[in-house]
C-alpha cells in the first residue's frame, strides 16, 4: 500500500483536484487497490469547505465528481504518509515549518515528476482553473510513471495479497 497525500494552502481547490484526479488515473489502470490517496491544506481557513465551485466545475467538464471536507495537515498525517506531494513552494515551505524540517525526503513538489519541474499557480489568485488542472494531471500521470518504474516491488508485492 502506497500512501499519498496531496497538499495545497486551503484545500478547496488544487489538492482535492489532485486527490481525484489520481483517483481516477489509478482506477483506470487497475491499481487503485495500491493506494490509500488524500488530499489537505497547510491552512485551516477552509475547514470543512467542500471543493470550490470553479475547480468543481473544471472537474465535471473532464468527466471527474466527488465531494470533499477541507482539512489542515497535521504532524500525524506527514508521519502517515510516504509521499506528500505539494502544490508550490510556499506549501513546501509551510509543511517543512510544521514538521521542524523532518520528512523532507517525502516531500515532493507535485510538478517535480515531469520534464518541465514547476509549481502549480493558484488558481484561487490567477482564476486559471482550466491551467491548474493540466498542470496537476501532467503531475499526476508524471508520478504515477515514476512509481511504476523506479518503485514497481511496491505493487507486485501488492499482487500477491
Ligand atoms: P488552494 O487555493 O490552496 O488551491 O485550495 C486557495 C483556497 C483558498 C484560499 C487560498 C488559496 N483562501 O485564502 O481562502
Amino acid at each position: 500500500m502506497i500512501n499519498v497525500a496531496f497538499v495545497c494552502l486551503g484545500n478547496i481547490c488544487r489538492s482535492p483536484v489532485a486527490e481525484l484526479v489520481f483517483k481516477n488515473m489509478t482506477e483506470e489502470r487497475g491499481l487503485a487497490h495500491s493506494f490509500r490517496i488524500s488530499s489537505f491544506g497547510t491552512s485551516d481557513c477552509e475547514e470543512g469547505s467542500d471543493i470550490y465551485p470553479p475547480a468543481k466545475r473544471t472537474l465535471i467538464i473532464h468527466g471527474i465528481a466527488g465531494n470533499h471536507k477541507a482539512r489542515q495537515i497535521s504532524l500525524q498525517d506527514v508521519i502517515n504518509n510516504d509521499y506528500i506531494l505539494v502544490m508550490d513552494s510556499d506549501n513546501l515551505l509551510d509543511l517543512l515549518r510544521l514538521t521542524g524540517g523532518e520528512f523532507g525526503e517525502k516531500i515532493y513538489k507535485l510538478c517535480s515528476f515531469t520534464e518541465s519541474p514547476r509549481d502549480v499557480a493558484d488558481p484561487w489568485y490567477t482564476r486559471d482553473f482550466e491551467k491548474a488542472y493540466a498542470d496537476i494531471e501532467e503531475g499526476c500521470r508524471a508520478f504515477l510513471e515514476y512509481l511504476l518504474k523506479e518503485k514497481s516491488a511496491a505493487f507486485s508485492y501488492d499482487k500477491r495479497h
